[in-house]
């Protein structure tokens, strides 16, 4: 099995193994802060402040939550996973960084950017 050649558009975050399971993690790369969340084999990276008040996500935690459609009732997607901010409860999807519970802001989104594993070592791709 070889290992996939480094991407030069990503940032290299170490070896997955140093990221606890289901916690998410304060990183910064450059001059972003931003906070990682290792989930079984994936990893994901969302931007490190809640876009109501501004809390670190990375001092939230990672929860199962599901996302309705208050128009449709028929509509619902679970099994979804999210960070929950620490303090007032709003919740991202840790894929797209889009609210699953946001008071009353739902169109709340946090900035997500691409993560992945590859050769063990976390690589995130964060534009300029
Ligand atoms: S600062 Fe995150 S929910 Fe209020």
């Amino acid at each position: 099995m070889g290992s996939e050649p480094a991407d030069p558009g990503e940032h290299d975050l170490g070896p997955v193994t140093g990221y606890p399971q289901g916690e998410p993690v304060a990183v910064r790369v450059g001059r972003r802060r931003l906070v990682l969340i290792r989930d079984g084999e994936q990893v994901f990276a969302l931007r490190d402040a809640c876009p109501h008040q501004g809390a670190a996500l990375s001092a939230g935690r990672v929860v199962s939550a599901c996302r309705l459609r208050w128009e449709d009732p028929r509509w619902v997607q679970t099994d979804l996973r999210a960070v929950q901010c620490p303090w007032h409860g709003w919740s991202f999807g840790l894929r797209d960084g889009r609210a699953l519970f946001a008071g009353e802001d739902p169109g709340a989104r946090v900035r997500s950017y691409p993560a992945r594993v590859a050769g063990g070592r976390v690589r995130v791709r964060v534009e300029r």
